[in-house]
């Protein structure tokens, strides 16, 4: 059924002809946001940016109010509950994962993903929660497994709900792995030859079918996701989806690859507030 709204939703893209205009290559990371947010405000002045946050909800005023009702009593509290206990049970070592992180880890996700000069690639806070482990004696989390790692992160991002994101990229080697990032949004692959950019910005607040595609800007702030009201997705997860949809490989999850597509998707939402656990369709 799905597979089957997603090759209706290509079919009509097809005959819209989608004109890639790429973000120009090695400009900074906040001009190309810049230029990103100036393509969406163009098209739609009347969609403050502040909404993207709400993905392809900024665009359709009655599924942002039914999100609003759910939002009042989210189905997915009692997994928000279990998250807490995992975020605050002690290691065998008696250490906790609020040890690891400047201020017990309250007010930082909006810092990841990171470049960690030392390690020499792109660190998500995914891994530095599962590094956090390894440091203190315990073995760490299969990324994409969603019962531990996924609904770890439940309650650790929570703890930055408000915090603007804030991700940086400074220095060539960061600059690299940045650009590569890029070069994944923007390249067109499989055999239905789409982009990540195809969808979500050439065809951001488009209802095509019964998709409205939501922009890029503002995709990263509000990780994880309860899809139908208790379907538990990660970002990365969501990534992967995607690829899946239009038939192309995906990059495997917590690869460098993956993580470097999430640094550059994630500097497109600086300035934007994080709200963890959100409902989606
Ligand atoms: C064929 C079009 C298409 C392509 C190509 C595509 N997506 Fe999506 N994507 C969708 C649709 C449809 C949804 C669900 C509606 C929405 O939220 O946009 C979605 C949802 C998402 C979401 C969740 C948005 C939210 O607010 O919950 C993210 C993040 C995302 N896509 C990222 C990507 C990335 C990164 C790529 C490239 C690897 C990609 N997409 C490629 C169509 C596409």
């Amino acid at each position: 059924m799905k597979q089957k709204i997603i090759m209706k939703l290509l079919t009509a893209m097809a005959g819209l002809g989608i004109v890639l205009g790429a973000v120009t290559a090695h400009a900074s990371p906040e001009k190309d946001r810049q230029e990103m947010v100036k393509f969406y405000t163009d098209k739609y002045p009347n969609v403050p940016i502040e909404d993207y946050v709400y993905g392809a909800l900024a665009f359709d005023a009655d599924s942002k109010s039914q999100y609003d009702a759910i939002m009042e009593f989210p189905p997915f509290d009692s997994e928000i509950e279990k998250s807490r206990k995992m975020w605050e049970t002690p290691f065998k070592n008696g250490k906790t994962y609020a040890s690891c992180f400047p201020n017990g880890g309250k007010q930082i996700a909006g810092n990841y993903p990171m470049f960690d000069e030392a390690k020499g690639k792109v660190v998500t806070l995914v891994d530095a929660l599962n590094n956090c482990r390894t440091a203190n004696g315990e073995e760490a989390y299969k990324v994409s497994d969603l019962k531990t790692m996924g609904l770890l992160t439940v309650y650790a991002r929570s703890l930055s709900d408000g915090m603007l994101m804030n991700v940086k990229v400074e220095g060539p080697k960061a600059t690299a792995a940045y650009e590569d990032g890029k070069k994944y949004f923007f390249a067109r692959k499989g055999q239905l030859n789409f982009a990540c950019a195809s969808c979500h910005v050439q065809n951001a607040g488009v209802r095509l079918r019964s998709e409205l595609i939501s922009p890029a800007v503002g995709h990263a702030v509000h990780w994880p996701v309860f899809r139908g009201g208790d379907k538990l997705f990660t970002i990365q997860k969501r990534y992967a989806g995607c690829y899946k949809s239009v038939r192309q490989v995906s990059m495997p999850q917590g690869s460098d690859a993956m993580n470097n597509l999430e640094y550059f998707h994630s500097a497109l939402s600086n300035g934007l507030p994080m709200k963890a656990n959100v409902f989606r369709k």
